[in-house]
């Protein structure tokens, strides 16, 4: 006999106006507890740069067993810097943290080989707050918050430059209308960032990691300049300066090359993965093309560690629901494309202080998302597997905010080795189901009220698949909350989300 069991997850909006924006997840207590990917991948002989994200009271003493011999451990910071290994091959290394409050250990596996990104890279880019007001001292700051806002114990690493960064031949600022590359054809910063290679020693001196923009264009979206007929030029020069991420946009190489056919559409990013590829540094190649031609079907085959499925989120209509909704739907139908290494990414998390995208020049503004839709638009991008990349003002975290970015056990479901995208369980107008296996054996299942109501949502066993008594977790409380067997089902707010994990 099925036996129908329910849920009662108190609607946050029920809780009345003072708790507008509850934060349901409890902070992290002051012993250490070791977070972030429990599987990692580098390519042999290359530079390596690993912060052990860690919450708990500082300072902590960090060790590390099972290390290879070219890694070392900077045992009060947590900060694993060297090369990997020139070979191939697998190290379980056990990591260590120690403070007055207790001691915790977590194993990680250091796979080098070919493959990067085997878990969604996780970090902050700039593009939908700053724009075009960009300086090295921005992105200073911004390593300086991941790391002061604790961030980066969860796991967030990349600091990342979107457009902007480099020379632009039409504007009046004389710190951006300089000579686009030197005499020997490599591309030169803007008078804003003095010394490229300096800011990324700077973000790897915490650990953290660097991106880095440009476009297979002649010039980038914003109108600096571009990489056309000089990738090679430019992967190289990404390279010396210390990158560690390219988001390559394909902006107005639709004008110069005008490409139509699949292998067209291929061909830019198909050159640039193959640049970066034979470099001796591991750089993730982001493809932001908007998800043309099908990008999901072969962004892997030209080395692609994440592809961007859709167009802007900042410029997305909100139809009756905010515009994260729908570019999360026709992402969510892509689930089948992503796999370790391989990410299907449906653009960044705008919550917090954040700039209008239409309207570039207007100050940063607080989200008007509630507080519910919030929870909602994290608990999708973690169940889809997405990349976790904040593009919020990193000066302004309130603590709603870095509540809803920094759950462990929603990081969890989005960093899981298993590397699944959940599967759509259900989409009806008000209704939006999805579930995702981990490599546990549980379930991560994620059930979106769209309505404009309180409404019940459940998912069967036979729906998810699965057998037997189950214990129920809500990962926003970071709860159990029962036990169910047959069907699980709960009481979710309007644009709200019951996020659970099933055991
Ligand atoms: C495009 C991209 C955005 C951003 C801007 C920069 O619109 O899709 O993510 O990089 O260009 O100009």
């Amino acid at each position: 006999m099925r036996i129908r069991w329910l849920l009662l997850i108190l609607a946050p909006s029920a809780l009345g106006a003072a708790e507008e924006f509850p934060i349901l997840t409890p902070k992290p207590g002051p012993a250490p507890l070791i977070r972030g990917p429990a599987v990692y991948g580098a390519r042999p002989g290359r530079p390596f740069i690993y912060r052990i994200p860690t919450t708990g009271e500082r300072p902590i003493r960090f060790s590390a067993q099972g290390l290879p011999a070219s890694i070392r451990l900077d045992a009060g910071k947590g900060i694993l810097s060297g090369t990997t290994p020139p070979a191939a091959g697998e190290y379980t290394v056990k990591f260590t943290a120690e403070n007055r409050h207790g001691k915790a250990s977590r194993n990680f596996r250091l796979i080098v080989g070919e493959k990067l990104a085997l878990t969604p890279p996780m970090g902050w880019n700039h593009w939908y707050t700053h724009y075009d007001r960009i300086t090295d001292q921005l992105f200073r700051q911004a390593a300086d918050a991941m790391e002061s806002s604790g961030m980066a114990d969860f796991g967030y690493s990349f600091v990342s430059i979107d457009d902007c960064w480099m020379t632009r031949a039409d504007s009046p600022d004389p710190k951006l209308n300089l000579p686009p590359r030197d005499a020997s054809g490599a591309i030169r910063p803007n008078g804003y960032f003095p010394d490229m290679k300096a800011l990324t020693d700077y973000i790897h001196s915490k650990g953290l990691k660097a991106g880095i923009y440009t476009s297979p264009g002649p010039l980038t979206c914003a109108r600096y300049c571009g990489s056309y007929r000089h990738e090679e030029i430019d992967a190289k020069t990404f390279a010396a300066w210390g990158f560690d991420l390219l988001k390559y946009d394909l902006c107005t190489y639709r004008r110069a090359v005008n490409p139509q056919s699949v292998e067209e559409h291929r061909k830019p990013y198909e050159l640039m993965g193959k640049i970066l590829k034979d470099l001796n540094r591991d750089i993730q190649f982001n493809l932001c093309q908007y998800g043309l031609a099908e990008v999901w079907k072969w962004a892997p085959e030209v080395d692609g560690h994440s592809w961007r499925t859709t167009g802007d989120l900042g410029l997305e209509k909100d139809t009756r629901l905010p515009g994260f909704y729908s570019i999360g739907f026709r992402n969510a139908a892509l689930w089948e494309y992503a796999k370790p290494g391989h990410w299907n990414d449906p653009d960044y998390i705008l919550i917090g202080v954040i700039g209008n995208a239409r309207e570039q020049s207007a100050p940063p503004k607080r989200t008007t998302l509630t507080a519910d839709e919030q929870y909602s638009y994290m608990s999708m991008w973690s169940l889809m597997a997405a990349p976790l990349f904040y593009s919020g003002d990193m000066s302004r975290l309130d603590e709603f905010t870095l509540n809803v970015l920094c759950n462990g056990e929603v990081i969890d479901v989005n960093q899981d080795p298993l590397g699944k995208q959940a599967r759509i369980i259900r989409k009806t107008e008000d209704e939006f189901v999805l579930a995702k296996p981990l490599d546990d054996g549980s379930v991560a299942v994620g059930l979106f009220n769209l309505s404009e109501q309180p409404r019940r949502i459940s998912a069967t066993w036979v729906e998810l698949n699965l057998q037997g008594r189950k214990t129920v977790r809500d990962l926003w409380r970071q709860q159990d909350a029962g036990e169910a067997n047959g069907e699980v089902s709960a009481e979710v707010a309007r644009h709200g989300v019951a996020f659970l994990r099933l055991r």
